[in-house]
């Protein structure tokens, strides 16, 4: 018999992933998922860029290696075009923002520290969180703009002092709401006062296909608060599995030592893919095209709710970017106890509840709109109503 550590033991089965493996069944008509267009992934161009750095870097691209200079740099200049002024040493290479949630959770708290999380939130936060034994505490997010900034006082101002908060500012997943910029400044001001990181996980923003952007937290901070996480995965490919954190001189060569504990480093060929397909320029191409299509598929959901859900007293966010949009039904329903008749009727979605951390939210769900035809997503609201509406009250 194995003995296991008692964060094997308390490590939460992902449901979510069950629910997902259960939805790819391909006569199912999804909205579960999480994933970018399957035909807005960039396989042509990320080819031509594998060939030509193997052409050119021969060894160098298979080997170990140091972060990749010339990515560093191409990522300090995006950073710099979106408000946040940094160099390329302080941009730091992971393999996708997960790995960089699980380095910062690690570089600041310990066991039975504190931390401050949403109630609602991606179920990689709160592995990171509750998955370390860490003690969370919750807050609650606005559907229009964006977490309680009341509620994150509080939850910073108690004692003991939480060790850092994790926040998800634009295109929240899995509710598709952005943080407000009056709170955003709100926020920064709280960090300051009381003293606490706050880790900006942003694998969203540049999924924008609609509205005006609002600055990064990191743009407002003035450096000391605030760490950024990007990732490749959702602008680019997740196979990529790369992602960066912005972290101050003071804090680099911890992160550097924490992360050789993990995985050693990045791979150099997926580094110097990314380079490539960055500094050859077929990054806006690539985005216009997958926000486009995003923005299409967005547009048909909000009609196919407003046409069948709507009438059973439904409501729903309206992302202006990102892939989710998150639905509240009425309180008597029960998103898990659907879930079941709409598998049986061939389309699924993920009940809210798998995102909340303490439980509740059983009458809420998450749709994804970014993965399924146009055609498809029609089809799948349609079938919902009809299931919905079968269901007797609880
Ligand atoms: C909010 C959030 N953070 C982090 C991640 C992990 O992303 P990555 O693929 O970059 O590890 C996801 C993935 O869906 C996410 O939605």
């Amino acid at each position: 018999m194995y003995q296991l550590s008692e964060t094997a033991k308390q490590i939460k089965r992902s449901v979510m992933r069950d629910l997902m493996a259960l939805a790819v069944s391909p006569d199912i008509l999804s909205l579960a998922g999480g994933l970018p267009a399957n035909d807005c992934l960039p396989a042509d161009e990320l080819k031509a860029c594998f060939e030509r750095i193997l052409q050119r870097d021969g060894y160098r691209a298979l080997q170990y290696g140091p972060q990749y200079l010339p990515l560093r740099e191409w990522l300090a200049a995006h950073m710099g075009r979106r408000g946040v002024s940094c160099k390329p040493e302080n941009i730091f290479i992971t393999n996708g923002a997960q790995h960089s949630l699980a380095i910062l959770s690690r570089l600041f708290a310990d066991p039975g520290d504190s931390a401050v999380i949403e109630s609602v939130t991606f179920t990689g936060v709160q592995q990171v969180t509750l998955g370390r034994r860490l003690e969370v505490r919750t807050v609650p997010t606005n559907l229009v703009s964006g977490v309680d900034v009341e509620a994150l006082e509080q939850a910073f101002g108690k004692q003991p002092k939480p060790k850092f908060a994790i926040l998800i500012p634009n295109f929240h997943n899995p509710l598709g709401v952005s943080i407000a910029l009056e709170k955003r400044e709100k926020i920064i001001a709280l960090a300051s006062e009381y003293d606490i990181p706050i880790i900006e996980d942003d694998p969203y923003s540049l999924l924008r296909f609609e509205g005006k952007a609002i600055p990064y937290l990191r743009a407002l901070d003035d450096g000391q608060h605030v760490l950024y996480i990007g990732s490749f995965s959702k602008m680019l490919a997740p196979a990529m599995r790369l992602g960066w954190i912005v972290a101050p001189d003071e804090l680099g060569n911890r992160i550097t030592v924490l992360r050789e504990s993990l995985d050693l480093e990045s791979s150099q060929i997926t580094q110097r893919a990314a380079a490539e397909f960055l500094t050859s320029g077929y990054l806006d191409g690539h985005l216009a095209k997958l926000n486009n299509t995003n923005l299409q598929r967005k547009n048909v959901l909000m009609a196919s709710l407003q046409q069948h859900f709507a009438p059973l007293g439904a409501k729903w966010t309206t992302p202006e970017g990102g892939l989710f949009c998150w639905v509240t039904l009425p309180d008597h329903y029960d998103t898990w106890e659907l879930f079941e008749a709409a598998v049986a009727q061939k389309v699924a979605y993920i009940p809210g509840g798998a995102f909340a951390v303490e439980g509740g939210y059983n009458n809420t769900m998450r749709f994804n709109f970014s993965n399924a035809t146009e055609a498809n997503i029609r089809e799948a609201v349609s079938r919902l109503a009809q299931v919905i509406q079968e269901q007797k009250p609880a």
